[in-house]
């Protein structure tokens, strides 16, 4: 038995029960089918001396509890007037039902619910990050999926885990993110992914971001639940919030000191929540242009005990850890152990730059350019990228130009405008003599 303080909210409860208990039974066909009978009364319990409820409402919950059919929410007609006029969820009369134990015949309406599955893409920036192709990193990735099984692995030890990737800009952060999150994905896991900006478009941005659109496709019902009743301060971050959620009651005035830390315990609320819902992969990029309140999420999300399968996973360039402001208000002491592991990537060993360079120019490299451009970039893939990208611009423009050197000698291209001949070319004011003279038949172009 659940008790509740508001009718609305526990019919809420009953639907999302029953949503979650669908959505179990779409995901998990070859199972046998959960059916959940949920009733719901209104009314003043007595409570005895270990505070444990008894009397007559909760003798008619527990009955309109065992009249119900798997997956339906029966209420009495005293919560369905008291829910009703909130307009958050609709009722169908089932008439007056004889309950054993009690006198009068109670009216009982079932609540019209429907199941809501939500499919969650991955992220755009990671969708696009994952795209590419991902050479090495064989333990970063193990370490990623290590902490990933901690968190969400067995659901009745998941512990939720907080992990940091440090490192140069360009040396593979975002894409290792993206490889851990196509993994969480493809299990079912929900993948969110906010990050921070050189000039922030405001205040919690990577948090705002990795939320919103969560907060835009979740069913409602779902979501009020999730949010609880300490949820409504996070419209300063959410403002979509509050038309999603009719009435959530955010603090009428906020001291500018206490609000980051209402903020941040609301937030960890949120998704500790919707991880319970389904374990939950955060990534948050870009880290080192959060600004302090952002951070003291991570914080929150650190140091706060309540277990979920949620893996918080931040990115943040800092080349040097020991002097780092994420660390720092993050709460971490890279020298000591704590809740929040740290790893720093680092560049490509030579040998997957070379693999790297033959994936992205289409030839095994000889040794020395491998030398050459492992030596300039010391394995930071993004430079080995683009020094890829050139010498594929100058194989092609060598291709061009021998191309364009045997189109002339065999006559196909005027040598004076390198444009294709025909006799006379007026382009360039010069008549067709010499090789292109020659040519056997001319392929004329209307300018020349
Ligand atoms: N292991 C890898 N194999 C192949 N390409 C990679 C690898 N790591 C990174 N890249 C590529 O290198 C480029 C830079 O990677 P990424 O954006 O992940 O770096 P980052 O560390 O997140 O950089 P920043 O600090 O600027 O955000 C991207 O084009 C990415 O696809
Ligand atoms: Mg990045």
């Amino acid at each position: 038995m659940i008790t509740f303080a508001s009718a609305v909210d526990a019919v809420g409860c009953g639907v999302v029960v029953q949503q979650q208990a669908a959505r179990h039974n779409a995901r998990h066909p070859e199972a046998e089918a959960l059916g959940v009978r949920v009733g719901i009364h209104t009314g003043e319990p007595l409570v005895n001396d270990e505070g444990r409820l008894f009397g007559v409402p909760v003798v008619i919950a527990a009955r309109l509890c065992a009249a119900a059919e798997g997956g339906q929410v029966l209420v009495s007609d005293v919560t369905r007037a008291l829910a009703a006029p909130r307009r958050v969820h609709r009722f169908t009369p089932l008439g007056e039902r004889v309950l054993k134990g009690i006198a009068e015949p109670v009216a009982v309406a079932a609540v019209d619910w429907a199941p809501e599955e939500t499919e969650f893409a991955l992220p755009v920036v990671l969708a696009a990050a994952a795209a590419g192709p991902l050479v090495g990193r064989a333990a970063e990735l193990e370490w990623l999926e290590g902490l990933w099984a901690e968190a969400a692995g067995a659901a009745a030890a998941a512990r939720r885990r907080v992990a940091l990737l440090a490192g140069d800009p360009g040396i593979g952060k975002t894409r290792l993110a993206a490889a851990l999150a196509g993994g969480v994905q493809e299990r079912g896991g929900l993948v969110l992914y906010g990050r921070c900006d050189e000039e922030p478009t405001g205040p919690y941005q990577p948090l705002a971001e990795a939320l919103d659109p969560y907060v835009a496709a979740v069913p409602r019902a779902e979501l009020r639940q999730q949010l609880g009743p300490a949820g409504g301060v996070l419209t300063r971050v959410l403002p979509r919030l509050a038309t999603r959620v009719p009435h959530l009651a955010g603090p009428a005035r906020l001291e500018p000191e206490t609000e980051p830390f209402l903020v941040a315990e609301a937030a960890e609320g949120l998704l500790v929540a919707v991880a319970r819902t389904t374990p939950t992969l955060l990534v948050l990029d870009d880290l080192h242009w959060a600004d302090a309140a952002s951070l003291l999420v991570v914080r929150q999300l650190a140091r706060g005990t309540a277990p979920a399968p949620l893996l918080v996973l931040g990115c943040y360039r800092e080349p040097d850890v020991g002097r780092s402001r994420v660390l720092a208000e993050v709460g971490v002491d890279p020298r000591r152990p704590g809740p929040v592991r740290h790893r720093t990537v680092t560049g490509l060993p030579a040998a997957e730059v070379a693999e790297l360079l033959a994936v992205l120019t289409g030839q095994a490299p000889p040794d020395e350019l491998v030398g050459t451009v492992d030596a300039e970039t010391e394995g930071n893939p993004y430079f080995v990228g683009q020094l890829a990208g050139n010498l594929v611009e100058k194989q092609l423009a060598r291709k061009v130009g021998r191309v364009a050197r045997r189109a002339r000698s065999a006559g196909w291209i005027c040598a004076g405008c390198a444009r294709s001949w025909s006799p006379g070319c007026w382009s360039c004011s010069r008549s067709a003599t010499g090789p292109a003279a020659r040519a056997p038949t001319p392929k004329a172009t209307p300018g020349c």
